[in-house]
């Protein structure tokens, strides 16, 4: 049995202030599920308020990237020592990051093995964009992604590692992929894990599903076998949705 997993990802939303009233305001409700890893994605600024506001709680913490070096002269970037003991996960190769700031799947890569050496669990994102989902290219990409992010991660690490399938075209856009569309990537992504690590292994993997998960389409998505939660963006910033999404996805699993 897998433990389901709702993340949210803030982005660039919520000043340090802002974080820490939302999690205050919905800690206690979330309390009531524990059947599911809940975890809170602030920007950095908010990671030290939001984990001490979260102290004495299950609900984790986690940052929205990390660099792969310890230190030097990487202006704006945050080492994956500066967050050991402040978050639990990490988000890893988002597409904005990769759309943005030019992340590669080699850097995805030692990004993942650098978060992993620090004791941090990365949530490591794939996804297609529209233009390679209309040229039916999407299996090809996603697989190279998922090889080109697990090369070199040995067995031991996979159990702190949770994947993301996010179509790019879905993400933010209000359009999201059905849930069947969604399992099926993510059934392929679970093979290529079975492929490298064996089954046992991808029969633990915990993959995601994100791009705009919504109250009103989590069931379709949490009704799906391989799906095992959600990393979501816009709908984890209101506090009745955000609880709203855990509630139904320990519903749809049948962990009520
Ligand atoms: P969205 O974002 O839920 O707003 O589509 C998802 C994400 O980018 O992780």
């Amino acid at each position: 049995m897998r433990i389901p997993i709702i993340a949210g990802n803030w982005k660039m939303y919520k000043t340090p202030q802002e974080a820490v009233d939302f999690v205050q305001a919905i800690k206690d409700r979330l309390a009531a599920y524990p059947q599911a890893e809940r975890v809170i994605c602030p920007p950095y600024v908010a990671l030290a308020g939001v984990q001490a506001a979260l102290d004495g709680t299950e609900i984790a913490v986690g940052a929205q990237d990390v660099h792969w070096e310890e230190q030097g002269a990487f202006t704006s970037q945050i080492a994956p020592n500066m967050l050991e003991g402040l978050v639990k996960y990490v988000i890893i190769g988002h597409s904005e990051t990769r759309d943005h700031q030019g992340v590669t799947d080699e850097m995805v890569n030692k990004k993942a093995k650098a978060a992993l050496a620090h004791g941090l669990r990365p949530i490591i994102a794939v996804g297609e964009s529209l233009e390679i989902n209309e040229a039916g290219q999407t299996r090809e990409f996603v697989g190279k992604q998922v090889h080109a992010a697990f090369d070199g991660i040995p067995a031991s690490d996979l159990a702190n590692v949770v994947i993301a399938y996010e179509p790019i075209w879905a993400i933010g856009t209000g359009k999201s992929a059905s849930g069947e569309q969604a399992n099926d990537i993510i059934g392929m992504i679970r093979g290529i894990i079975a492929e490298l690590y064996g089954d046992e292994q991808a029969n633990a993997m915990r993959i995601q599903y994100g791009g705009s998960v919504k109250p009103k389409n989590m069931t379709e998505f949490m009704s799906q076998p391989h799906i095992d939660g959600a990393l979501v963006g816009g709908a984890s910033l209101k506090e009745d949705a955000f609880v709203d999404l855990v509630r139904l996805a320990v519903e749809a699993k049948g962990l009520s």
